[in-house]
């Protein structure tokens, strides 16, 4: 993967509808992105697979809405207002500002992928008999680059635990890292920045109160843990699930979708009794694991990566990293996070927030394994494997975006052959049948073949066209998108057809 290719998958997605700078007759809004016509649907779908997954398949699952504003003091209770700070850094010459704890591990990835590369040479030159594990543990310069990443990680990890703002200036000073754009190793100090956007309620601005747009759902969920589980009559273990905008303040704003000031998370808390949390932590990393897997999406494009660093309210933490065209990077976050939460809220609500187990005859705060995983993310990762160049065997090309029949936009494209001898006719009663169900697209301009590649490029998954034969034997040709093969059915077989592929139970039962 290339940032050649990034490139192209960002021009497609705005060029085909899927996403679009925000606000760009006006320049844009930085690492604020809009969803057009195509993309809307595709981000619909997967927010729907996830919600089916949870909360349709689990009977201890449910699902709320709560409000993106909340109550001042949930963020002081959650620690966002103390401590949801970023590592800032600044260099003098070109004036860009970064991440401190980025640039480092930036270097880390580096060095990590010259491991890989090391490895993948070692395989082709060795063939079957390559030992990976073997080579990795005795090579010299596999082994050094180890130690290095081991030595930076140690000294970084300690300085992250103790806020040592110093300390982390000195290692990117002491690494000789350099300003991705200028060179230049000439940096300020580090400093800490919220994330936070802050806004005020209230029509006088004495009087009023700061609030915040929340940057995370999860809180949501935690304030909501009572009435939840009177309510619904839950008996632990259960789960809270909420699907919805987060904002964060990002300092270092890039990579298209994959980090916006805007975006949307899927967030699960599952209140466990104290003990537990550990098995139900294995318990959600695997499941989620497979949630992605069942797409269809290779399985080598997914890894786990556990955290270094823990939240000082964690006891267990993993990513699901996804390979984006510019390297694995975090998807989804599974954490352990105790009963920090709701402690923190039972102290300052003043409310208490337990639940009394029949079982053990006591009550205790529950303790807490998170699932939270970007919608947005999630859709950068389904369209950038979706996306492929293809040379035909007749020498043109195409651009077709593979995207899982049943996350694709638009299931169904019915074309007639020709405007005129009643073959529109015949194909908006198709049309007409086919939209209660799956969301199709009538199209009657040029000839097939622009059709048929306009339908691959927004990953359309079938296409039906009615021809002069049709009116006389009642038959269509059916043009699967991924094997460009086509097949002459009756019309009557085209509803079930589609329904097999296009059906998200097949998907839900893996
Ligand atoms: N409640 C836990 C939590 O918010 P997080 O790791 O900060 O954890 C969870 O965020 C997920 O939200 C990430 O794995 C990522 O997919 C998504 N996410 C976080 N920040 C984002 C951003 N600026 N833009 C897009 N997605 C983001």
């Amino acid at each position: 993967m290339s940032e050649d290719l990034f490139k192209k998958i960002i021009a497609h997605a705005k060029e085909y509808g899927f996403v679009f700078q925000s606000s760009e007759i006006y320049d844009g809004l930085s690492a604020v992105y809009d969803y057009g016509q195509n993309g809307a649907e595709l981000k619909k779908n997967i927010r729907e697979y996830w919600w089916k997954s949870m909360v349709q398949m689990n009977e201890n699952i449910v699902g709320i809405d709560a409000a993106i504003f909340m109550h001042p003091t949930t963020w002081k209770a959650s620690g966002h207002v103390d401590a949801f700070n970023d590592p800032l850094i600044d260099n003098k010459d070109s004036k860009k500002r970064y991440r401190a704890d980025v640039l480092i591990e930036d270097y880390m990835e580096k060095i990590q992928e010259k491991i890989y590369k090391e490895v993948a040479k070692a395989a082709k030159r060795f063939g079957d008999s390559f030992d990976e594990k073997m080579y990795v543990d005795t090579n010299p310069r596999v082994v050094g680059y180890k130690e290095k990443i081991a030595e930076v990680r140690h000294r970084y990890v300690e300085a992250l635990e103790k806020s040592d703002l110093a300390e982390i200036k000195q290692i990117i000073i002491d690494l000789e890292i350099a300003c991705p754009m200028s060179g230049s190793r000439n940096w300020t100090d580090v400093r800490q920045f919220n994330l936070m956007f802050a806004t005020e309620m209230g029509a006088m601005a004495e009087g009023a109160s700061t609030i915040y747009l929340r940057p995370e759902t999860a809180q949501g969920i935690f304030v909501n843990f009572l009435n939840v589980m009177k309510t619904g009559r839950m008996k632990i273990p259960f789960g809270i699930a909420q699907v919805g905008k987060a904002f964060r303040n990002e300092i270092v704003a890039r990579q298209f979708i994959f980090r916006m000031r805007e975006f949307e998370q899927m967030e699960m808390q599952f209140f466990v009794r104290p003990g537990e949390e550990l098995k139900w932590f294995e318990h959600w990393k695997e499941l989620r694991m497979k949630w992605h897997q069942a797409m269809g999406i290779p399985a080598e494009k997914y890894r786990f990566h556990k955290h270094d660093k823990l939240a000082h309210y964690a006891n267990a933490a993993f990513d699901i990293e996804f390979e984006f065209p510019f390297g694995f990077k975090e998807l989804e976050g599974i954490h352990s996070r105790t009963d920090f939460d709701l402690k923190q809220h039972e102290k300052h609500s003043g409310k208490k927030l337990q639940y009394f187990d029949p079982e053990l005859n006591e009550n205790y705060v529950p303790y807490v394994v998170e699932t939270s995983i970007g919608l947005d993310r999630t859709f950068l990762a389904v369209l950038s494997s979706a996306y492929a160049e293809e040379k035909l065997d007749d020498g043109s090309e195409r651009t077709v975006l593979r995207i899982p029949d049943f996350l694709a936009p638009f299931k169904v494209a019915i074309f007639p052959l020709t405007k005129k001898d009643g073959l529109p006719g015949k194909a908006m009663e198709i049309f007409n049948a086919l939209r209660f169900d799956h969301m199709c697209v009538y199209e009657e301009k040029d000839n097939i073949g622009k059709r048929y590649r306009r339908q691959d490029a927004i990953g359309t998954p079938f296409c039906i066209t009615v021809d002069h034969q049709t009116l006389e034997d009642n038959t269509v040709t059916i043009r699967y998108r991924d094997t460009m093969e086509q097949e002459r059915i009756p019309v009557d077989k085209v509803p079930a057809i589609v329904a097999e592929k296009v059906s998200f139970s097949k998907v839900l039962a893996e």
